[in-house]
């Protein structure tokens, strides 16, 4: 990983704000990934963000928290909450804008438990391919302490693959329609080619159900995404 995102957001928050992150996927062309975004207080977050931010209890992990933005509302509400990403200037960011714990960690490596394990922004693009997410939600759920939970949001994007017809193109031999190759480059330099999964939630309740997980739809939001709550059963 070149850490394209960890420059960006160091360059946003040290005011050399000049472009944003450029992403594209092999389902769809480029689009814009405004850094502000990555910096959105409470009022800017979509209200599935808001919701689970309203739903977090004891203490809390915000996995892959990028510059920190979920922590610091948590912790201004005086939640013990850690952050961690794999993104080395992520997390300088989020330690600069004042996230008190924080740690460069891969999910996988993380061994605290916590309350609540919070994975936003469609917090299932970690487990990057349909064949990881038994592995993931494992070790997610090991993390749990006693009544622990997980809240985590993510799309349904089928509608991508929806033609003018109002059929779909979605090739029934080929892997989950939900993994993507995901493009992404900041000031003309281009990050390594990463895995990302959507999961529709039939898809993740069904995971669930094979790890001992009960999966909760805790609300949908305007564009076929959704927040889960998952908890030991
Ligand atoms: C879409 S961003 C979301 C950032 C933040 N949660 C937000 O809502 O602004 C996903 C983040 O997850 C981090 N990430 C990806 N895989 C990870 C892993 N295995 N463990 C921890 N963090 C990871 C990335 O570096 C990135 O910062």
């Amino acid at each position: 990983m070149k850490d394209i995102i960890g420059k960006a957001v160091i360059d946003y928050h040290s005011g050399n704000y000049i472009e944003d992150i450029i992403s594209s996927t092999n389902i769809s062309d480029e689009d814009v990934l405004p850094l502000p975004y990555l910096f959105r207080d409470f009022k800017e977050m979509p209200r599935l963000e808001q919701k689970a931010l309203q739903l977090a209890k004891g203490k809390v992990l915000d996995v892959g928290c990028g510059t920190g933005s979920h922590s610091l509302y948590l912790q201004q509400k005086n939640f013990n909450v850690k952050a961690i990403d794999i993104s080395n200037g992520a997390i300088e960011v989020a330690q600069k804008r004042g996230v008190l714990n924080t740690e460069v960690l891969n999910i996988l490596d993380e061994t605290e438990r916590f309350d609540t394990i919070l994975l936003l922004m469609n917090g299932t693009g970690i487990f990057q391919e349909l064949s990881q997410v038994v592995k993931y939600l494992r070790h997610l759920k090991r993390l749990l302490r006693p009544n622990g939970q997980i809240l985590i949001d993510s799309s349904d994007i089928k509608y991508m693959y929806e033609d003018e017809d109002g059929g779909y193109w979605i090739d029934t031999n080929a892997n989950y329609y939900g993994e993507l190759d995901y493009f992404i480059s900041y000031k003309g330099e281009k990050e390594l080619p990463m895995k990302w999964l959507y999961l529709d939630f039939n898809t993740l309740h069904f995971a669930c159900e094979t790890v001992g997980l009960d999966c909760e739809l805790v609300m949908e939001g305007e564009h076929f995404d959704y927040l889960a709550r998952l908890t030991s059963k």
